[in-house]
């Protein structure tokens, strides 16, 4: 099977079937609610159709610029935070090498990021660089007035203008934002920029399967046909079937619900490839901003195994049982990497030498999950086949549906975030901005 799906076996010590069949019918009204557009946000639902509805001519206009841009451009930066930044870069870090700043194959640029930050370190050292190597520039934001991507975004206009002239940074320059309002959208229509744009009913947490995630996606040299394709498959999973074994995103919803509603208030995305580790800061946003609202919603947090067995294990095994535990499992590695034969033995690990990584990291993740069981922590895993960009597609869309559903049954609305207003008023006051001095 080329699909992902949801294993629940290990927690059968901690909900009963019945408490998932009792929440089935709470969930089908919230699936109801989603497809139909009848619930809160519902303004906020052009996600739900996006990888059918998706124009070719989007697509096709993304691949074309990428070929223009790539010859050009030995990196990308990609400026943007939260939803306009993190899908793409969840999809890149899963896809590329590990070492890819430093072995680059394929001719594509390396993608670098900005505007998710406000360290002046961290721009003084994108400045280096940009002065040493030929970029091109996706400046995204929907609102178009967000203050650190702006800030990011002055900062590396004027530099591209002075290191190419006005014209040519122009030509070099994507804005992705809103398709009337804001000052990104007036900026790139006066300096005539090539813009794309973010649908006014598609939040920023829900935009990766539009340009915002594809373009820098497609600029890093990997394939959106197949993504798309893996989201669109998953989405008719979602959206044909009403029953937990064949719907794993009803199911997901409907155990973390559970599990909620027995007294668990932290969820842990567990991975055990270490290439996953943005998907889990993108996941890790989508649900925080969707379900972390009227003082309720399950805390999404993150781990990396093994390495983090060694540094958290002790908490999980045996602290505050606040939690539970989903892994995101993959069967399969893209290469192979063999552990040597020693004569001499001398570090005791010729017993592994027979088996694959693969093998033992399996064995870990069996090990872990069997020992956090025992600790009183829930766990379940989601089976990725490997990670490609079909499973990917898959992955984002079975994470969205299912968030859409959870957010519903937990009765709040998945699709605003007025909390994240707050700490802006703030600073806009501490730092003089016109307008938030009484604020
Ligand atoms: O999901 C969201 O709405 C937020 O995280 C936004 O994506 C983030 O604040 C960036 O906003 P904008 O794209 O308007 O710059």
């Amino acid at each position: 099977m080329n699909t992902i799906s949801l294993d629940t076996q290990h927690l059968a010590r901690f909900m009963g079937d019945s408490q998932l069949e009792a929440l089935l019918p709470e969930v089908l009204n919230a699936k109801k609610t989603l497809l139909e557009g009848n619930g809160k946000g519902a303004d906020f639902l052009g996600w739900v159709p996006l990888p059918e509805d998706l124009s070719p001519q989007i697509v096709a206009d993304i691949k074309a610029d990428v070929q223009r841009l790539s010859s050009k451009a030995k990196v990308f930066v990609v400026i943007g935070i939260g939803g306009s930044y993190l899908g793409a870069r969840a999809v890149i870090e899963a896809l590329q090498s590990e070492f890819a700043p430093l072995h680059r194959e394929g001719g594509f640029p390396l993608v670098v990021y900005a505007g998710h930050t406000l360290s002046e370190d961290y721009y003084y050292e994108l400045m280096n660089l940009l002065e040493k190597e030929d970029y091109a520039v996706a400046v995204i934001s929907k609102s178009g007035t967000t203050t650190e991507p702006a800030v990011a975004f002055r900062m590396v206009k004027a530099h591209m203008e002075k290191k190419y002239g006005r014209s040519e940074a122009a030509s070099r320059i994507v804005a992705i934002t809103d398709a009337r309002k804001g000052a990104l959208h007036d900026i790139a229509v006066q300096e005539g920029y090539r813009m794309y744009v973010i649908p006014d009913n598609v939040g920023g947490r829900f935009s990766v399967l539009t340009p915002v995630g594809l373009l820098p996606i497609a600029m890093a040299g990997f394939d959106i046909d197949n993504l798309l394709q893996g989201a669109r498959d998953m989405r008719k999973l979602c959206v044909q079937n009403d029953d937990f074994d064949n719907n794993p995103a009803l199911l997901y919803a409907a155990v973390r619900n559970v599990l909620y509603r027995n007294g668990r208030k932290v969820e842990m995305l567990v991975n055990f490839e270490p290439r996953l580790r943005y998907f889990s800061e993108w996941w890790k946003q989508l649900y925080g901003e969707s379900e972390g609202k009227d003082g309720k919603g399950i805390l999404p947090h993150s781990l990396c195994f093994t390495t983090d067995l060694h540094s958290m294990g002790q908490y999980v095994q045996d602290g505050e049982r606040l939690m539970f535990e989903t892994v995101m499992s993959v069967a399969k590695p893209q290469h192979g990497a063999a552990i040597p034969w020693d004569e001499r033995n001398l570090d005791g690990i010729n017993y592994l030498q027979s088996k694959s990584l693969t093998e033992i990291n399996h064995n870990a993740e069996l090990g872990t999950i069997l020992a956090h069981c025992d600790g009183g922590v829930p766990v379940m895993r989601i089976e990725l086949p490997e990670i490609n960009e079909y499973i990917l597609g898959q992955l984002i869309y079975f994470f969205e549906f299912a968030c859409g559903v959870s957010g519903y049954v937990l009765g709040v609305n998945p699709f605003d975030q007025p909390g994240v207003e707050a700490y802006k008023k703030n600073m806009f006051r501490l730092l003089g901005k016109p307008g938030y001095a009484d604020k």
